[in-house]
């Protein structure tokens, strides 16, 4: 009988271990060594191979290969024992067979899993969650490279297909699965969504280490309001040991609108940083291009010349990221392109290929002023530019990404360089304009100018507010500027997706805040 060797026995006991395979052989050397070195009669031997065969089978088991989703479908693994876990996309039962396709979030395909009738199990289910083991084997069929032989399925987490809000033949649109925040990732577009995302998320990052800028992590809880324009979320302590007339920071603080000031501090001894974190504005919006919270990538660069030296990297940044993503997510990026905007492609195809062009706000006001039977809303030299003067401007100048420079001064935050021109007084600001979407980007050259930048402060009484600031200026200012991009409008860009709430996992926004 085999027996379980006692660590650290008598020497007879370490001499009678002697069957054992060394490291690394397989459990059948250990049994035919064993009936070897004992003797044993044949009943014993064949009892001997039922309990080696079940160890054998155990040990099987337990060795098979855990593979994701997308390593199965790479087919590197043929003819070996693995483990599949996920979520059934898909179930077909037949005569002899079963089918099920699995997925697991690695990939849009879902791999086909073949059982036989025995193994069928009325908790698999659409929906449901699997631990499926087998033999992984080339398919028959064209659709799908491999196809799992099922051993053993195991239902982990079951699934009412009655009650789980999406149904297993139909396509859900992303207004529908909008209102299901908790389950949206279970379907195709919203889990090819999340993938595009992590990769562009990537894109982005790999973009600023290849071009040497340093990525700084600005805060979430600041005491300044960068963009003046006061959409602030107020940060305060809650519980039962909060005194409500007392500042827990001591002085107001607030969830970040940008990190645009941090990045300038940064920036007085690194000159090409940035950052890529969640930005918070308080704009009681419901539009389709608005959150409350949303992603904002920003850059900071030190020794700038003009505001080309900006738009260079907006450029670069916005042509490699995409390029990447439709490299990297060619079945993600291709659900959306056929099912959500037929055509798209193309428009962003012509992006690419083409340069973007820069045209200043005053031209931009000439042009809209010539075509003003188009809008709802009248726009004249120093307004503000709505969505649909935005988008027009892009169709315009031939759909593809537009930058426009040079806004009114006044329309700037106090930050922004004075062109110091006239009569048409202007700041070296640039947007970039983008198609579907409108503003995609907005950045400035920084008045690096002590006494200009004091003037504009004492003018809006915030002299003492930003003495800190102030400070940079006085100890090796350099002119510098810097530029915000929106992550989710960028998604929104490069996929045609007309609603931002549909390019977020969770969106915030005002009178939602689900989850
Ligand atoms: O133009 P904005 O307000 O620029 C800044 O915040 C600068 N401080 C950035 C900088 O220079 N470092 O915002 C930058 C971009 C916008 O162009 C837009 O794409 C996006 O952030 N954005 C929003 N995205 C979604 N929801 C909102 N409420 C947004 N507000 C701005």
């Amino acid at each position: 009988m085999l027996a379980e060797p006692m660590a650290g026995g008598s020497s007879a006991d370490r001499r009678d271990q002697s069957f054992l395979p060394r490291e690394g052989a397989g459990l059948e050397v250990m049994f035919h060594a064993a009936v070897q070195r004992f003797s044993v009669s044949a009943a014993a031997e064949s009892f001997c191979r039922a309990i080696f065969l079940v160890g054998f089978r155990r040990y099987c088991k337990k060795t098979s290969t855990k593979l994701r989703v997308s390593e199965a479908l790479s087919g590197a693994e043929l003819g070996s024992d693995v483990k599949v876990q996920g979520w059934v996309r898909s179930v077909r039962p037949q005569k002899d067979n079963i089918f099920l396709h699995v997925n697991d979030g690695s990939s849009l395909q879902s791999l086909q899993i073949v059982a036989g009738a025995k193994l069928n199990d009325p908790l698999l289910t659409f929906g449901s969650a699997v631990e499926v083991t087998g033999v992984l084997k080339k398919s028959p069929h064209q659709k799908q490279p491999v196809e799992l032989e099922a051993e053993q399925i195991r239902v982990v987490g079951e699934c009412n297909p009655i009650d789980f809000p999406f149904k297993i033949k139909e396509r859900h649109n992303l207004e529908y699965i909008r209102k299901l925040p908790h389950l949206r990732c279970r379907t195709n577009a919203f889990s090819s969504l999340l993938r595009i995302r992590s990769e562009a998320t990537a894109a982005i990052h790999s973009y600023f280490k290849d071009n040497g800028f340093v990525q700084i992590h600005t805060p979430i809880i600041t005491s300044n309001d960068c963009e003046g324009a006061g959409e602030l979320f107020r940060v305060e302590p809650s519980g039962p040991d909060y005194v409500d007339d007392e500042d827990f920071f001591s002085v107001p603080a607030f969830l970040t609108v940008s990190g645009q000031l941090h990045l300038e501090v940064i920036s007085g001894a690194f000159s090409k940083v940035y950052t890529f974190g969640p930005s918070f504005r308080a704009e009681n919006s419901q539009s389709r291009r608005h959150l409350a919270e949303f992603f904002m990538v920003e850059a900071e660069i030190s020794f700038t010349e003009s505001l080309e030296d900006l738009t260079k990297v907006m450029e670069d940044m916005f042509r490699s990221a995409t390029e990447h993503v439709l490299a990297h997510c060619v079945e993600d990026v291709d659900l959306f392109h056929r099912h959500v905007t037929p055509g798209h492609r193309d428009t962003i195809e012509a992006m690419l290929n083409k340069s973007f062009p820069v045209i200043t706000y005053t031209e931009a006001i000439e042009i809209l002023h010539r075509h003003s039977e188009k809008f709802t809303f009248r726009t004249d030299w120093g307004c503000d530019l709505k969505t649909e003067h935005e988008k027009y401007l892009v169709k315009h100048c031939g759909n593809v990404p537009v930058f426009v420079t040079d806004y009114p001064y006044d329309l700037k935050p106090f930050y922004a360089k004075d062109n110091q021109d006239h009569p048409k007084h202007t700041a070296a600001a640039v947007d970039l304009l983008v198609p579907g979407v409108g503003e995609l980007c907005g950045g400035s050259l920084r008045e690096e100018r002590l006494d200009l930048l004091m003037a504009r402060l004492k003018q809006v009484g915030l002299e003492d507010t930003y003495s800190w600031y102030l400070d940079l200026r006085r100890f090796g200012s350099v002119p510098h500027g810097g530029f915000g991009l929106g992550f989710e409008r960028y998604l929104q860009c490069i996929l045609g997706v007309d609603n931002i709430k549909d390019v977020i996992p969770f969106p915030r926004f005002s009178h939602s805040c689900l989850l």
